[in-house]
């Protein structure tokens, strides 16, 4: 059954360092919806952050958690979700995505993905290119619309709101 526009999610995938956090927010700002950051809800729940985690209980157990929070965030409507690059490994996690509303790919070129020594997956460009290369296939197949992020995230955001309308 088709959703109401009002009730649908607005949720962005992508890579680590595409800027789905940072388009979530301005997003929130044009739209008046409330953001909510996947990742975000993971570091509230586990009290550490991500790397910390990973090492001490492994990816494996993040996952799960990871799906668990997707599962209680996606009965609620009409928020702007923004999720860890990780999200399209379990297609279950797709499939709750795509029933809450529209899932947008947030296409950022590899040159231009932002590496971050904190994060486990996307510390360096080499573990980018070859998690890119991993999963550039899911990302593309999980979404209903790719946008492209290459220039200015305000501008990301303007465009993508105009499809949303
Ligand atoms: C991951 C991406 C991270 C975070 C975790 C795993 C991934 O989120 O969920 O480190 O597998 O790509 P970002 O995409 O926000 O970096």
């Amino acid at each position: 059954a088709e959703l109401a526009r009002e009730k649908m999610n607005l949720v962005l995938i992508g890579m680590p360092g595409c800027g789905k956090s940072t388009i979530a927010r301005k997003l929130a700002e044009i739209s008046g919806r409330p953001a909510v950051d996947i990742d975000q809800r993971i570091v509230e729940r586990i009290g550490m952050p991500i790397r910390d985690f990973f090492a001490q209980q492994g990816e494996a157990r993040f996952r799960q958690i990871e799906a668990e929070i997707l599962a209680e965030v996606t009965l609620q409507t009409g928020q702007i979700i923004a999720t860890g690059g990780g999200i399209v490994k379990d297609w279950e996690n797709v499939r709750r995505l795509r029933q809450s509303g529209k899932v947008y790919f947030l296409d950022r070129s590899l040159d231009q993905l932002e590496t971050d020594p904190s994060r486990p997956l996307s510390s360096s460009r080499e573990a980018l290119r070859q998690l890119y290369d991993q999963r550039i296939d899911l990302y593309r197949a999980a979404c209903d619309q790719q946008i492209e992020n290459n220039g200015s995230a305000d501008q990301t955001a303007r465009r993508l709101w105009q499809d949303w309308l």
